[in-house]
């Protein structure tokens, strides 16, 4: 009979024990999570742990392994401990600096892919970059601009943009910054204050990039004012939207649409002014 080494661990194992472990701490998604860390650690698609399950992890493998799930079970988000997050056509570099991308913001990058060629775009509060990366790869002819209040944020931006070789500014500043632009994309926070959320968002993310005060909607109040450009497409929270609504109408905006996501739940608004 041929004998492993003692430490040494399968695919099957490691995802076994990390298992039992992710769903006693009460993490939601437990398989995946086990598995797309796995598949980090061996550099490889999760598909390959199905097909293989009884390949031997490496010592290196097997320690960041044990390490992410056990930062995993103090609820760390998956993309931290990765370091990445896809986004659209992208891989995005993230870290606790800034908001990890969600799937719903891509309709904000949908709404503002049919602007007119040639166009000055802002993403205001780009975190990570997301949105404004995301565009300037779907529409190279855009000139984007991305703002934001913290200047790490922008330092991610700005490595992933460098890393991505995607040519976009990104502005430290308030809103708009006083960018002059044709069309203004957000996704700024618009978390009421005593909202219940996961562990994984009160821990980890950074407070700045949530939190819009008692009602969620105090830096859209100043966005939806701040905007000179004659489009604005904003992202918000479920039952924003007639609010959000009101606030551009009083900003001159005439023309209106609102965006459902996935869940069918409403999450854009796209608004414009009369030319
Ligand atoms: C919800 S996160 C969005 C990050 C990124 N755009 C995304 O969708 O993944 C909001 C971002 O807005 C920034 N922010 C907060 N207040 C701001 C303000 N007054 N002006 C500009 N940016 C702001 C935060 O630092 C954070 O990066």
């Amino acid at each position: 009979m041929t004998r492993r080494p003692l430490a040494s661990t399968t695919v099957r194992e490691a995802l076994d024990s990390a298992l039992i472990a992710l769903s006693a701490s009460g993490v939601e998604t437990p398989r995946l999570d086990a598995e797309v860390l796995l598949a980090h650690a061996l550099g490889v698609d999760r598909g390959m742990l199905i097909a293989y399950p009884d390949r031997d992890l490496t010592g290196e493998q097997a320690r960041w392994f044990i390490d992410a799930s056990r930062r995993r079970r103090m609820r760390e988000p998956v993309a931290y401990i990765t370091g990445f997050k896809g986004f659209r056509r992208l891989d995005l570099q993230v870290d606790r600096r800034v908001l990890i991308p969600r799937p719903e913001t891509e309709h904000l990058v949908e709404a503002a892919l049919s602007l007119p060629v040639g166009a000055r775009v802002a993403d205001v509060g780009t975190g990570s970059g997301a949105v404004a990366l995301a565009l300037k790869d779907e529409r190279p002819d855009l000139i984007v601009f991305g703002t934001d209040v913290s200047a790490d944020a922008l330092d991610v931006a700005r490595s992933n943009a460098a890393r991505l070789g995607l040519d976009v500014s990104f502005v430290h500043g308030n809103l708009t910054a006083g960018l002059e632009v044709d069309a203004v994309v957000s996704n700024p926070p618009y978390v009421e204050q005593h909202a219940a959320l996961a562990p994984e968002i009160t821990q980890y993310e950074p407070a700045l990039a949530l939190y819009g005060d008692i009602d969620g909607l105090s830096v859209i109040r100043m966005l939806v004012k701040d905007v000179r450009a004659p489009f604005l497409a904003l992202e918000h929270g479920q039952g924003q939207a007639d609010a959000i609504g009101e606030l551009a109408r009083a900003a001159g905006f005439v023309s209106m649409e609102r965006v459902r996501d996935l869940a069918g739940i409403e999450r854009v608004l796209v608004a414009q002014r009369a030319r």
